[in-house]
């Protein structure tokens, strides 16, 4: 292994333990907080994986299992199974699926094990996101098929901008470059090439959208209790971060309600195994 390609391996080791602990030390608030966002957007992609018809379904990155119960209702036949990088997540998984943590870049799964396979908001947490698709086409049977779901452009209200204001402010860490390559995968073009790169054979992209809006105490406990932000805000010494909150607080109650309005693509693409 050359110099440089050792360095990328141990950032990359680096990064997954980073993105473990991120996930696994935050599960509890993901789950009352984010996960119920995300599912309405990630069911989207289920109606195009003929589900039905399968045998073995894989979730990879399935987090905190939301989206396991709804697979098993659509692919009564199958065993569906759940794999995730953070035990803190996948452990809030109900235990009547087969739950497994491992990488999504490197399963652990024989070669042409399942029907059907979904990376619902994770391909962006690859270090490699080209090799996470790499892995779901080995792992998926001729003529199975494979779904994702990303983000796209974003359009991030004024909340946001003070929100940051104040963690660079009161010297929070900068964000980590390493947490999240959206820029990979946020259109439907950039899935394609990577499937197309795979042999994939195209079924279908669309682009979705996420609206949602909230309250600054809602707001504030999102930033605050889960995600990027919230290791920016938790490496702060206890009472900078309570100067941090109570001054983003302050200025965020000043805010008309339109300045917590976040809007979202939502970038699906589905692609066959030939
Ligand atoms: C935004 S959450 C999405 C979880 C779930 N799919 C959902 O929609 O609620 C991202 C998930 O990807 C997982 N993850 C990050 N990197 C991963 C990797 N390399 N392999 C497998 N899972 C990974 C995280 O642990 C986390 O559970």
């Amino acid at each position: 292994m050359s110099s440089s390609s050792a360095e990328m391996a141990d950032r990359a080791r680096q990064s997954r333990g980073k993105l473990s602990k991120l996930y696994s030390d935050a599960a509890d608030a993901y789950e009352d907080l984010w996960a119920p966002e995300l599912l309405p957007l990630s069911r989207a992609v289920l109606s195009h994986l003929a589900l039905e018809k399968a045998h073995a379904v894989l979730e990879a990155g399935a987090g905190i299992g939301s989206l396991l119960p709804e697979l098993r209702e659509r692919a009564p036949n199958a065993v569906v199974v759940a794999a995730d990088l953070s035990f803190g997540m996948l452990k809030r998984a109900s235990g009547e699926f087969p739950r497994a943590v491992m990488d999504a870049s490197l399963l652990s799964f024989k070669d042409e094990s399942f029907d059907a396979a979904v990376l619902a908001f994770v391909l962006f947490h690859l270090f490699d996101p080209a090799q996470g698709i790499a892995e779901m086409a080995r792992v998926t049977r001729p003529n199975g098929l494979i779904g994702t779901a990303t983000w796209g452009a974003e359009h991030d209200p004024p909340a946001y901008e003070i929100w940051f204001e104040e963690l660079t402010d009161h010297g929070a860490p900068p964000p980590d470059p390493d947490f999240a390559k959206f820029e990979l995968v946020d259109t439907p073009e950039k899935v394609e090439a990577l499937m197309t790169e795979e042999r994939l054979h195209l079924v279908r992209s669309w682009v979705g959208e996420y609206r949602s809006t909230c309250t600054p105490d809602e707001f504030l406990a999102h930033r605050t209790r889960h995600g990027q932000s919230r290791l920016r805000y938790e490496a702060m010494p206890t009472e900078v971060k309570s100067r941090c909150f109570e001054r983003a607080r302050c200025r965020l109650q000043r805010l008309e309600p339109k300045g917590f309005e976040e809007r979202a693509e939502v970038v699906y693409v589905v692609g066959q195994k030939l």
